[in-house]
């Protein structure tokens, strides 16, 4: 499975949920691999990857100047990293000019590695390295915050990637779920925003809430994922609950 974690809102926890369901899964036994594909590098820096150490990155992957085994960093047994850099401005440019939407696609498939999940950490808006993540992924995962007009963003949100798979006649890409991040109770509306959202989208959001919790702010600091930082956190049980719901949408099977 190839699942894109997208929203074209920024900081609605893409990151954090990128980050902490791959280790979760990994906790669990899966083997993953995490693509960052936001020139901010935030999974990459979160995960412990020096600034200086970020290249050869999925830029160059992309540009066409490395392939992507070269650029595979292993973070654990379990956990291997493909960082994001800067350079993924100038790739974005380069993209523009060059129509082929295929690029990360057949990257992916020249690995030699068999993974259980390949995730894609994509960046704060559609750009064209957004439009290569949307084509080469199997499923799409949505964090969102119960916020003021959440339900407006992610009617954008599904639109933009409809647009994307059909400009390139490409089948529908399904939807694998719509997690709620960052939840915190303590703001009034929040009780009122989460029901609307679960009375509007039903199946289609996770059980498991993703509350603010101090630990997954945290862990990027340290260069850790929320189970190394402090694996009793309540962030920790949360995400482990989402990598459960996760698992048997993609495989069907309990975990
Ligand atoms: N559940 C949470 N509790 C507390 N802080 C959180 C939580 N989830 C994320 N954060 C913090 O909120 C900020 C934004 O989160 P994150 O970087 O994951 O969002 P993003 O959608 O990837 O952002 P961007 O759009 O910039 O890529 C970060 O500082 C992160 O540490
Ligand atoms: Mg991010």
């Amino acid at each position: 499975m190839i699942l894109a974690l997208m929203n074209h809102k920024g900081g609605v926890g893409k990151t954090t949920t990128a980050v902490n369901l791959a280790a979760a899964l990994c906790e669990g036994g899966a083997h993953v691999l995490l693509v960052d594909l936001d020139q901010q590098a935030s999974a990459s820096l979160s995960l412990g990857i020096d600034r200086e150490e970020l290249t050869p990155s999925i830029a160059e992957v992309l540009s066409g100047s490395v392939p992507m085994s070269s650029i595979v960093r292993k973070r654990s047994d379990g956990l291997h990293l493909a960082p994001a850099s800067m350079g993924l401005i100038q790739t974005d440019l380069e993209l523009a000019q060059d129509a082929d939407p295929h690029r990360l696609r057949h990257a992916l498939k020249t690995l030699d590695e068999p993974y259980d999940f390949i995730f894609l950490d994509c960046p704060p808006s559609i750009t064209r390295v957004t439009e290569q993540a949307l084509v080469a992924a199997t499923s799409f995962l949505v964090p969102v915050t119960p916020q003021h007009l959440a339900l407006e963003g992610l009617v954008g949100c599904f639109s933009a990637v409809e647009e994307i798979r059909e400009r390139h006649v490409l089948k529908a890409l399904p939807l694998l779920g719509i997690a709620l991040t960052m939840v915190d109770y303590r703001i009034r509306s929040t009780s009122h925003i989460v029901r609307e959202l679960r009375n509007k989208l039903g199946e289609k959001l996770f059980k498991t809430e993703i509350r603010v919790n101090v630990t997954l702010a945290e862990a990027p600091r340290y260069g850790k994922t929320v189970f190394e930082h402090s694996a009793s956190a309540t962030g920790a049980q949360a995400y482990w609950d989402l990598a459960a719901e996760v698992a048997q949408r993609a495989t069907g099977e309990a975990w």
